[in-house]
């Protein structure tokens, strides 16, 4: 087993927009990034106690961990947490290309190890995982998730890490107000009772739960997620409004409420941070506590929009 439990904030950081960043984009998110407002970000969330990043070797191909390295610079390695990920479809033919991916992510971050090492999907449980035991054993990677992982996929997973001694400690699946598969499909509830990590990403639907887009403001023309979102903004607005309703007695907007619910039900949420400002965002969140009434009425809202936010990549639940 890894020495050390893995200890986690109560929000974790996502940078997949910040492989968007520059004229390199690949046109994700369609966000103006800069070096200097990323900066910005990071100086905040670190000095506010939210220092878990996640990251892809993937996500801009290289560039989120680049430029995510570039902000976290000066800090100590001890100050933060990297969480990144082995894609299976981008896996080279080497007799190792576990090994390899991770190699290049170290590189590209400029660190000797990474606090969590993710399978981004289950696409090759069987023949991926294996290769995460000699990484564990080397100390390169401290702690294992999964991503995208069905019920039986998570436990395959555990179980080729468990004959070595390790096990999956966390789970990486998309999980928002809109978007609940895993709680149906009873994964919440087993990692609770296995005392494993599960961890939301897409609370905010990628901008369109914030409140901050709407028919009249939609999502960045050009960008894969206004031609995901923008049609569905107009039944998204009944869940957003009531969002702001109920963040206005705690001086927060819609975006902070969703964040709150999250961390109501007992996950920790990955948000996508572009700008310093969401920082505070994520401080109000924390100090959220939501009543079970509010939590109930929101799914109903959620659910009565009738929209299907499943990214492109997710396997079914
Ligand atoms: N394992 C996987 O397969 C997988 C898949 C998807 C995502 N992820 C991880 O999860 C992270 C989060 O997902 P995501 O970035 O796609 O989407 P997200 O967190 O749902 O949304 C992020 C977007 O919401 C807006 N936003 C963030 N905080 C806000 C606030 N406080 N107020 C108003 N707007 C706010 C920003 O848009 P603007 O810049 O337009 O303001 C930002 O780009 C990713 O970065 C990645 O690390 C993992």
């Amino acid at each position: 087993m890894t020495d050390k439990a893995l200890t986690v904030p109560a929000v974790a950081l996502g940078t997949w927009a910040w492989g968007d960043s520059g004229e390199a984009g690949d046109g994700i998110f369609g966000s103006r990034l800069s070096e200097p407002g990323l900066r910005e970000v990071v100086e905040k969330a670190q000095s506010n106690g939210f220092t878990l990043w996640d990251t892809a070797a993937v996500y801009g191909m290289g560039r989120s961990e680049t430029v995510l390295a570039k902000a976290l610079k000066g800090y100590d390695r001890g100050e933060y947490q990297l969480s990144t990920k082995f894609t299976p479809q981008a896996a080279g033919d080497s007799d190792d290309p576990v090994g390899d991916m991770l190699e290049q992510s170290l590189e590209r971050m400029g660190t000797d190890h990474v606090d969590l090492y993710w399978i981004h999907n289950p696409r090759g449980v069987a023949r991926w995982t294996p290769l995460l035991i000699p990484l564990l054993r080397s100390g390169k990677v401290k702690h294992v998730g999964v991503s995208n992982h069905d019920m039986q996929q998570i436990a395959l997973a555990d179980q080729i890490l468990g004959e070595a001694g390790f096990r999956v400690e966390a789970v990486q699946n998309h999980f928002s107000l809109l978007y609940r598969a895993s709680e149906r499909a009873g994964i919440l509830e087993y990692c609770r009772e296995h005392d494993v990590r599960f961890f939301s990403y897409m609370v905010l639907e990628q901008g369109a739960l914030t409140g901050r887009y709407g028919p009249a403001n939609p999502l960045p023309e050009g960008s894969n997620r206004a031609e995901v979102y923008n049609g569905m903004l107009p039944r998204l607005q009944a869940l957003t409004d009531r969002m702001g309703a109920i963040g206005e007695d705690r001086g927060a907007p819609a975006a902070d409420v969703a964040t709150a619910w999250a961390i109501a039900k007992g996950t920790t949420p990955i948000i996508g941070v572009t700008k310093a400002a969401y920082i505070d965002g994520l401080v109000r969140a924390r100090g959220i506590e939501l009543a079970e009434e509010e939590i109930t009425e929101l799914e109903a809202l959620a659910d009565a929009a009738n929209v299907d936010t499943r990214g492109w990549w997710e396997p079914d639940m």
